[in-house]
């Protein structure tokens, strides 16, 4: 994996508020380049070694950052550079019969032409055929009648929260459905963890024959003890020994012999 495709996906996951035609650019891109690539390595390369990787390493990591980053960025371009915010604003507190109609006189703030400083009015007041007085231009600021007049108004301020509570609540849903998402589908295909399932449990099954075996085996040596410590006691004391060497060699590879178990052979 190289930075380009990463590189990529930073660029359509950051900007596609902005231009969400990038993904199905990105996905035609990717298409062709996958078959070039096939071609390539088909016909015109030599076969590359190839390298054993047990996941995507640390782009994994990248590229989950990368998202979350995502993820803030598209909130604020949606809810700071589009007319979204402010129309759902100006709908459910300004308007007075619930539809959008006086949304543009609501944007549009008042200025007194008189205001201007000296040298920056117009050089031609009479230009539309009549003295204008009073101007409109976008922005929530107070009219010039007003005490404060050219000030930041209420409705700004009630239009700025309305944004960042939009930030905020945008962010934990998207992040809250990725994570769904994340939990519907599972990283591991169902099959291959059900084959990883057996194994496990092919594992164990061999892990408690082995420990069975090894307990038999213990067993076996204490009653041959007990049966032949009577009879022949001073006869031959070395054979229990060799057998429990053949044993312990059976055994060494993976187990300690239990300690118990040589003990009483040698006392006897
Ligand atoms: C614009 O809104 C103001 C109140 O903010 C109102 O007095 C005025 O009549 C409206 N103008 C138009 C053209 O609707
Ligand atoms: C604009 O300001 C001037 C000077 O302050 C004032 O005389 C005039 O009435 C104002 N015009 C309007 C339409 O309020």
């Amino acid at each position: 994996m190289s930075s380009s495709p990463v590189i990529q996906f930073g660029m359509v996951t950051l900007f596609v508020a902005s231009f969400p035609l990038a993904p199905l650019f990105a996905l035609l891109n990717n298409i062709i380049e996958i078959r070039l690539d096939a071609k390539k390595f088909v016909m015109g390369l030599r076969r590359p070694i190839a390298a054993k990787a047990k996941d995507i390493g640390i782009w994994y990591n990248l590229l989950r950052g990368l998202s979350k980053v995502a993820v803030i960025v598209n909130a604020f371009v949606i809810s700071f550079t589009s007319d979204f915010i402010p129309r759902l604003v100006y709908q459910y507190m300004y308007s007075l019969d619930g539809t959008m109609h006086g949304f543009v006189n609501h944007t549009l703030s008042y200025f007194n032409v008189s205001d201007f400083q000296p040298g920056t009015d117009p050089l031609q007041p009479m230009h539309l055929g009549y003295k204008v007085e009073i101007c409109r231009y976008k922005d929530y600021r107070e009219p010039p009648s007003s005490s404060s007049q050219y000030e930041l108004s209420k409705e700004f301020w009630a239009v700025l929260a309305a944004r960042l509570a939009f930030v905020v609540v945008f962010q934990n849903v998207v992040m809250l459905m990725s994570d769904f998402v994340d939990w519907l589908i599972p990283d591991i295909p169902k099959d291959i963890s059900l084959q990883m399932h057996k194994e496990k449990i092919l594992m164990v099954e061999l892990f408690m024959k082995e420990e069975q075996g090894k307990r038999l085996a213990a067993r076996d040596n204490h009653n041959q003890d007990n049966c032949n410590s009577p009879s022949s006691a001073t006869q031959t004391p070395p054979q229990p020994r060799s057998r429990t060497a053949t044993h312990a060699v059976g055994w060494e590879n993976k187990h300690k012999q239990p300690e118990e178990n040589p003990a009483p052979i040698y006392k006897l």
